[in-house]
């Protein structure tokens, strides 16, 4: 029996946890064309579909909108103005439209942007009000209008997960919305619709998606299930993201990529994250850096702090980085290794190192480690953290 292999067995189960993962998962090359059946399967008879502009331009949102037109389906409109980190007053204004359709159920086709600008849409239009009323833990109590989801980027998780995180553009902090309801009711997993995505795109999602199998397993809410799921997901982003970005247009490393990255975003969505999501959506909030980049550049930083308080956790990311003969080294010497393992794969993505290379100035690091601080992502990570040492870690990423 190897030392990691004993690590692995000490670590019990908790006397409590809480599983549901409600959203059912179809994946398959070209299961696009499924969508209108699906739909109608779900009640849905005017779909409202939200996407991006450059998804339209692409024809992709055509491929979505053919077979729900073939289904019987209604299109009660299409949305496409969302950008990346959108923001609450898209949200108001994709409502609008929605409930001017008449829709009675939602598709998004895109990336995370788009997925939770979807969410939002929907608890605007079950609920009523603004979007703001409805922000927070379990405030959303009852069903929304159904949602389907056709990730075209593989790393936000969003079309599994119950979390939904806009921009408030008043106050220019991230604002989230967590429930259970938020689960879409379907994630069509379509590698083919993710072959179109740039390098860059790619290697930053993919980066979201390393950052949520590692926060998941990390955070303070873990519980077997979720360990499980995003335990075998990290070493396929591990060994298929550079591949991936290498070579878009296989569409096996893309159907690879968007299957891990729906398994780490299964677990992000019950286990939680911790310091590095609560700094990225600061840094989204503050200077608009896409989320993905920032969890890439902050997730060495993160994860360096948190080893020291979750060593045996520690060592089994560093096998799942494939560090060789992990369990001869120190703890100390672990935990460097494994930073460094993150680096040299964020390096091989060539995603940006480091803050300044994105827009964050030195005057922003202060207001950054507040919003971090105050984030709900921070309830969950496994070390105490002070405004200080979130500025120190922001400090070492700039
Ligand atoms: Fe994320």
């Amino acid at each position: 029996m190897t030392h990691c292999v004993m690590i692995r067995s000490m670590i019990s189960f908790p006397e409590f946890f809480d599983f549901c993962l409600p959203t059912r998962v179809v994946a398959q090359v070209g299961a696009v064309s499924n969508v209108g059946t699906e739909a109608r399967a779900l009640g849905i008879t005017r779909a409202f579909l939200l996407t991006d502009a450059v998804l339209v331009k692409l024809g992709i949102a055509e491929q979505v909108l053919a077979p729900l037109r073939e289904a019987g389906v209604e299109i009660a409109g299409v949305f496409d103005s969302i950008p990346p980190n959108s923001e609450t007053k898209v949200v108001e204004r994709a409502a609008e439209a929605a409930r001017a359709g008449g829709a009675d159920g939602l598709v998004a086709c895109g990336g995370g942007s788009v997925m939770d600008t979807a969410k939002a849409v929907g608890i605007v239009l079950s609920r009523g009000g603004s979007i703001l009323d409805h922000q927070g833990i379990n405030v959303i109590d009852r069903p929304v209008t159904p949602l389907i989801c056709l990730p075209t980027t593989a790393g936000t998780g969003s079309e599994i997960s119950r979390f939904a995180v806009v921009k408030d553009d008043a106050s220019h902090q991230k604002i989230s919305f967590v429930s259970d309801h938020l689960c879409p009711r379907l994630a069509i997993l379509d590698a083919a619709l993710t072959t179109s995505m740039p390098p860059a795109l790619t290697a930053a999602t993919g980066m979201d998606a390393c950052t949520h199998a590692v926060e998941a397993y990390c955070s303070q809410g873990a519980g077997p299930f979720t360990d499980a799921l995003g335990m075998a997901a990290l070493p396929a982003i591990v060994e298929t993201l550079p591949k991936a970005v290498a070579d878009g247009a296989d569409v096996a490393f893309r159907a690879k990529m968007l299957i891990a990255s729906a398994m780490a975003g299964a677990a992000m969505s019950l286990a939680g994250v911790g310091c590095v999501h609560a700094m990225a959506h600061a840094c989204g909030g503050r200077r608009n850096v896409p989320h993905g980049v920032a969890n890439s550049i902050l997730l060495p930083h993160g994860l360096g702090f948190n080893a020291e308080a979750i060593p045996e956790k520690a060592s089994v990311l560093a096998a799942k980085f494939g560090i060789a003969e992990c369990e001869k080294m120190s703890a100390g010497a672990r935990a460097e290794r494994l930073v460094a393992a993150v680096r040299d794969l964020s390096g091989a993505c060539r995603v940006p190192q480091r803050l300044r290379d994105v827009g964050v100035v030195t005057g922003d690091l202060d207001a950054i480690a507040e919003d971090a601080l105050a984030d709900g992502a921070m309830f969950f990570n496994p070390r105490p953290a002070e405004a200080a040492d979130l500025r120190k870690l922001l400090e070492a990423a700039f």
